[in-house]
């Protein structure tokens, strides 16, 4: 469930919080009842799991009690896998802090750390609340709204109403956050309804890590990829493909033989196939798979 309210980090001291030093300065969270991870990816390390885990262990953190994650999408995933495996699981606050955490990662209970340099290659699912104060925006670099851009993109290409929201970027958290709610709500599991949220993904995670750019851009090239794909496949009209033309100026990275090989990892492939969530016209999508995407890309 998702609550749209002020943060007062008094009410959660029978809580742990899980936070960054910047955020906790920033908010002045502090007390023994905090953890303070690094900032950023770079928390998401089975070292700092593993610290995290052990504090936990160490005051000894009733199983009824809470871990409040007040942050981004480092701190939620970090603390999420952490609480969904100590004691086999107590249950999660997310207090997003980001503009990416407000629409996407603070909502719908799954988490992960990065290995052996694989992104988000270990995690799991939690139970979790969302307690959303866009007053956190305030501080935040214009640089990390940017980044958030892309998610926002997505949501909107999903949903007409997301669509038709003008103004202040602020305006788009509640219904990019309740579209999430009621899609995760259905599907839980990624098993069908959820993957519609992986639209720009395919191509987008391959070009995050062929470039090293920040994911909301990489979301953002991935749907303008995926969106010629839908047009070269025949699933997107051509008018539909230039409305949303506007949203892709500057240059895209480009796409060679090592972002398809990328691609070949994807998480969704099923059966060594690649698998792509493609965008229609009517605010609609056609999943699709794919094994020759050399010829699937060639003039994309
Ligand atoms: N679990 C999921 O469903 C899911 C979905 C999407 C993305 N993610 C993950 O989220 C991560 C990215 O998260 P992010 O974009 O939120 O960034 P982030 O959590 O990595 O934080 C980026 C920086 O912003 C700072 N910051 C956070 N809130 C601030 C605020 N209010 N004011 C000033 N500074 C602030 C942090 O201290 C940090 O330095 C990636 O690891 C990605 O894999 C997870």
């Amino acid at each position: 469930m998702i609550t749209f309210d002020k943060f007062d980090k008094n009410r959660y001291s029978q809580d742990v919080i899980v936070t960054d030093g910047l955020i906790a300065r920033l908010y002045g969270i502090t007390g023994d009842n905090v953890y303070l991870l690094p900032r950023g990816e770079k928390a998401k390390s089975m070292y700092n799991f593993a610290r995290l885990c052990k504090w936990l262990v160490d005051i000894n953190l009733p199983k009824q009690s809470r871990v409040v994650a007040v942050g981004g999408g480092s701190v939620g995933d970090v603390a999420g896998f952490a609480a969904s495996v100590y004691k086999r699981g107590v249950n999660v606050l997310n207090v997003p802090t980001t503009l990416l955490a407000m629409v996407d990662s603070a909502i719908g209970g799954k988490t992960a750390i990065d290995m052996c340099g694989v992104k988000n290659v270990i995690g799991s699912f939690v139970n979790c609340n969302t307690l959303t104060d866009t007053d956190f925006l305030n501080t935040l670099p214009p640089r990390q709204i940017r980044y958030a851009m892309g998610e926002i993109l997505k949501y909107r290409m999903l949903d007409e109403n997301i669509d038709s929201v003008k103004g202040d970027v602020k305006n788009f958290v509640r219904p990019c956050a309740l579209f999430k709610e009621k899609i995760v709500s259905e599907d839980r599991y990624d098993k069908g309804m959820r993957k519609i949220l992986n639209m720009g993904h395919t191509v987008g995670h391959a070009l995050e890590l062929q470039y090293g750019i920040s994911h909301g851009e990489a979301v953002r090239w991935g749907l303008k990829y995926e969106l010629e794909l839908s047009f070269k496949l025949g699933f997107a009209s051509r008018e539909y493909r230039d409305g949303w033309q506007k949203y892709f100026k500057g240059n895209a990275p480009r796409i060679n033989d090592e972002t398809l090989r990328l691609m070949t990892f994807d998480k969704k492939n099923v059966d060594g196939k690649v698998f792509f969530v493609l965008p229609c016209d009517g605010y609609k999508t056609r999943f699709f798979t794919a094994d020759d995407l050399h010829g699937l890309f060639a003039e994309v």
